[in-house]
């Protein structure tokens, strides 16, 4: 059955299929625990969450699901400060800001979006979640010794051959190989946004030959011919972001909803102009207007400084050109329907796609 895999057996789920974490505008736990409970893996994006509110979400996965799932963190650098970056972005977006009769923010010099520290860590080794997975970076070796001594399977993500071997050698036990269609932001540590763009056909099967661990691949997976292309790669499973944006159980708005399931392969580009970092998501007049910007925006997460008040004022007036809409180059392939009802379908495609090639 193309549905166990090392991944499966390591994780103790039925489907190697991850729901990937997600940061919305509300909670992914219902979404997260239905995939746990339909034999999948969920996920909560912890990475903006306080320690209690980790605590209580952790809480209402446990109520909601007796099966594994992921809590996924940012481990970004803590932003420098430059003033002549501040400057570049202060004069691109002040068109706009124009525009919205908006006023700039005073300060633009530091945000509340800590990187993962040690009291979440405390946190993860007294609740033992099934799996912690990192984005934009390679966990220190402190961390991992901790979540591994108390039984908890670690991943991060990987964008090119080059940051899965590093990965590898840290002690990281799941490489995430997100290739450049993926909805939402680069997971990159080591390669930088222009020169670089691996797509998930060409990252998977090199990452495959290049390390020992699990590869679980991340990116334009939409549907089970996707899932066979993969585990085909050699991946161990997928991990699914923007397939599972239009379940019933997302916590999205009935416009977002619909832009997704009317998508199309174009609709994106990667962009810094959200967050400062490269992110894939639906292209608006803002996020073209600030492309010819994109190497000389402030650091991670400074931006958001500039482009929260315009997502801000996007969603208060249901204006989607104001909101940054993340997703996938595959968004076209997306279903409106329950998590479970997802899940069986994408088995009995995959399991379909086998079945025809072995004629
Ligand atoms: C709305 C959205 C938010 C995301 N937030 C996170 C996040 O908080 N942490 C993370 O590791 N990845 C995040 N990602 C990236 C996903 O983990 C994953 O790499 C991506 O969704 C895979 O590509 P796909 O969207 O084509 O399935 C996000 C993706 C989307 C679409």
């Amino acid at each position: 059955m193309w549905t166990g895999s090392r991944l499966t057996q390591l994780l103790g789920i039925d489907v190697p299929i991850i729901q990937a974490p997600m940061i919305l505008q509300a909670p992914l736990v219902p979404l997260a625990a239905a995939v746990s409970n339909a034999g999948g893996m969920g996920s909560l994006g912890c990475a903006e969450m306080s320690v209690s509110e980790l605590e209580q979400r952790i809480s209402e996965m446990r109520a909601a699901t007796p099966n594994p799932f992921n809590l996924n963190f940012f481990l970004h650098q803590t932003p420098q400060y430059d003033p002549q970056l501040d400057g570049t972005a202060r004069e691109l977006v002040k068109p706009i800001y124009d525009a919205h009769n908006l006023t700039l923010p005073h300060d633009a010099s530091s945000t509340d979006l800590e990187t993962f520290s040690d009291e979440k860590l405390a946190v993860l080794m007294q609740e033992r979640p099934g799996m912690v997975s990192f984005h934009f970076g390679c966990p220190a070796a402190h961390v991992l010794d901790a979540l591994h001594s108390v039984g908890i399977i670690t991943a991060a993500t990987a964008t090119t051959v080059r940051e899965a071997v590093v990965l590898e050698k840290a002690g990281v036990m799941i490489v995430v190989a997100q290739g450049w269609e993926a909805g939402g932001h680069r997971g990159s540590f080591d390669t930088n946004f222009e020169d670089t763009g691996v797509g998930t056909l060409a990252l998977v099967p090199q990452t495959v030959d290049a390390v020992n661990v699990p590869i679980i691949a991340a990116g334009g997976i939409g549907d089970g011919r996707a899932i066979a292309a993969t585990r085909a790669l050699g991946a161990s499973g997928v991990w699914m972001g923007t397939a599972f944006l239009s379940c019933q159980e997302a916590p999205i708005t009935a416009l977002h909803r619909t832009a997704i399931l009317s998508a199309t392969d174009e609709d994106t580009h990667l962009s810094r102009a959200f967050s400062g970092r490269p992110c894939r998501a639906r292209q608006t007049p803002y996020s073209q207007h600030m492309a010819c910007g994109r190497s000389n925006l402030p650091d991670f997460p400074l931006m958001y400084n500039y482009s929260g008040p315009l997502k801000k004022l996007g969603i208060d007036s249901g204006n989607l050109d104001l909101q940054f809409l993340l997703y996938g180059q595959a968004a076209g392939l997306s279903r409106e329907m329950t998590a479970a009802q997802l899940i069986a379908e994408l088995k009995a495609e995959t399991a379909r796609v086998f079945a025809d090639i072995a004629g």
